[in-house]
């Protein structure tokens, strides 16, 4: 294309490769792949198995059939291993032995998770939502033979979308601490369920995950992509938790029947001044942004925190993308864009990262996408927070390194609890995937503490 006469593709690419992580040869935790984002989506499936959301023989068999940088070898070695253990599933009597079926539907739901993860590349691929229908049948099965069941709740807003979320019960009596848990760009409240929500029901407190614009189901049952103001998002939860919530009945459509806060009274479990917001991922971005101006909650967790997520992806960009974003040629910049995805030379974190962002953002242009994420920016807002908030680094964090500490930095004084996980502690990675118990020791400890010194004091 003459277009790009100036410009090769290979000097394009050449310094995008660059300046993306490559494998980081002092990371001290052994690597699953030489290709360094399938050894992050790999890990992050082992590390649903304390949880019982993977086990480990099974994935690392699958594992050994990924091509680096191949995303059909990717899709081929789940979307099999997910219906080999749907198949083992189905096949279990439920009701004689529902311990053994719960745990065989949980992870086929996981398996087809991983078999969707790098699909999203082409929007027309009906795999990205008969996947989805297939993870969340299987999970809401593995859901329906728990002890206390685990209940899918719509949330509509008066701002033209509904909150999808899941209510778990402590089981235990009176009204409790209660978490409301959201992921992030990628993330899904299935996968929250094997990393924290058990982590936190362990602990005596209920949880509430939830998926909001740009978010797995939001995103592909209502097309809306993410947007800023989290708050909008956040409030009507906290309402629903508090019993101050306005019932609106123009629920969103989905396949699955869900619950609507009329239904369902949950401010009888709720104990209303220990409502904690954690945030996973670039939910470390949301839940501070959403807690700037929800000032109702007692604790807010990010794991990891992120200040400026357009900023991080920019400055990881070749300069000549960046001058073009920053003089506002959008025509060049998405075409450049286009060439470096359909070239073979981008790494996997990258193509994934663009295709994603595009997916999510809801736009076919990167540079829109771009554009978007610089509305993220918790600089200024970060004084707007009056909640306790714990953030954290990871210090092998293949996305956004050192963000927690800028976020913390930034916090009133006093309100800030750092932490910084070591990569020598095996927590090293993104949101510390693979270290779901000492995590959830550190993030859950501080929540309890908070929570203690919050109601002692009042
Ligand atoms: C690589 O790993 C080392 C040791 O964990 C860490 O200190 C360093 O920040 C990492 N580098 C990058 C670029 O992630
Ligand atoms: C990608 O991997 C699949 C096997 O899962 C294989 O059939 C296909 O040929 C590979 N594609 C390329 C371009 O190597
Ligand atoms: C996208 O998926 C659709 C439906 O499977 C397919 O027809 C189309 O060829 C795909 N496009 C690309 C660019 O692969
Ligand atoms: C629900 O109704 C409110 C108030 O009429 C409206 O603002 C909002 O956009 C509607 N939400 C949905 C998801 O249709
Ligand atoms: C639900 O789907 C129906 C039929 O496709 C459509 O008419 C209606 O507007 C949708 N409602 C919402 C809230 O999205
Ligand atoms: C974030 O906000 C700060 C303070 O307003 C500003 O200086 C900075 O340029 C912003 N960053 C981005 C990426 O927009
Ligand atoms: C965008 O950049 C290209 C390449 O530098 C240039 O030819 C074109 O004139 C620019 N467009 C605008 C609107 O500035
Ligand atoms: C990228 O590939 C698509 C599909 O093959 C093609 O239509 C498009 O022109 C290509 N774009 C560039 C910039 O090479
Ligand atoms: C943040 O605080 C400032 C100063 O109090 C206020 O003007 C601004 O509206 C707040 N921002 C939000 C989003 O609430
Ligand atoms: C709880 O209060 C004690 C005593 O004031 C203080 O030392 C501690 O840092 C507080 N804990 C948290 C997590 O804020």
């Amino acid at each position: 294309m003459k277009f790009f006469s100036t410009l090769s593709t290979l000097s394009l690419v050449g310094s995008f490769a660059a300046a993306a992580a490559a494998v980081n040869t002092t990371d001290p935790m052994y690597q699953l792949s030489t290709d360094t984002d399938y050894h992050f989506e790999v890990l992050r499936v082992l590390a649903m198995a304390p949880f019982g959301g993977s086990d480990i023989g099974e994935t690392l068999v699958a594992a050994k059939q990924l091509v680096p940088g191949n995303f059909t070898s990717y899709y081929n070695a789940f979307y099999d291993l997910a219906t080999r253990v749907q198949a083992e599933a189905d096949a279990i009597d439920r009701a004689r032995y529902p311990v053994s079926a719960r745990y065989a539907y949980f992870r086929a739901a996981s398996y087809y998770r991983s078999a969707d993860f790098y699909l999203h590349g082409n929007w027309s691929d009906p795999r990205i939502n008969s996947l989805w229908a297939a993870q969340r049948a299987a999970f809401d099965t593995g859901l329906s033979l728990l002890p206390i069941p685990g209940v899918r709740l719509a949330v509509p807003t008066d701002d033209g979308f509904t909150v999808e979320a899941i209510w778990y019960s402590s089981g235990f009596a009176g009204p409790r601490p209660t978490v409301i848990m959201g992921t992030g760009y990628d993330g899904c409240q299935e996968e929250l369920y094997h990393g924290w929500v058990l982590g936190a029901l362990e602990r005596g407190y209920n949880v509430l995950t939830y998926e909001g614009p740009g978010q797995a189901t939001v995103r592909r049952e209502q097309n809306l992509g993410f947007v800023p103001n989290w708050e909008a998002v956040i409030s009507p939860l906290v309402d629903v938790l508090m019993g101050t919530y306005a019932v609106k009945t123009n629920v969103s459509n989905s396949t699955v029947t869900r619950l609507t806060p009329a239904d369902i009274d949950l401010a009888q479990y709720v104990q209303p001044d220990a409502i904690g917001l954690l945030g996973i991922s670039f939910g470390g971005c949301l839940a501070p942004r959403a807690a700037a101006v929800e000032h109702r909650l007692v604790a807010v967790m990010a794991v990891d925190g992120i200040l400026t997520p357009g900023q991080t992806i920019l400055d990881e960009m070749p300069s000549t993308l960046i001058n073009l974003f920053d003089a506002g040629n959008q025509t060049y910049f998405d075409a450049l864009i286009e060439e470096a995805l359909n070239s073979t030379l981008l790494t996997t974190g990258e193509r994934w990262g663009i295709q994603q962002g595009e997916w999510a953002f809801n736009t076919h242009s990167a540079f829109d996408w771009l554009h978007q994420l610089q509305d993220y920016n918790m600089t200024t807002l970060a004084a707007n927070i009056s909640t306790p908030t714990f953030v954290a680094d990871a210090e092998n964090d293949i996305f956004f390194p050192g963000q927690g500490r800028l976020l913390a930095d930034l916090l009133r004084p006093g309100l800030a609890t750092y932490h910084f996980f070591s990569g020598a502690s095996g927590a090293g990675a993104h949101c510390s995937l693979g270290a779901q118990l000492l995590e959830n020791e550190v993030v859950f400890g501080w929540f309890d503490e908070v929570v203690a010194n919050a109601t002692s004091s009042a």
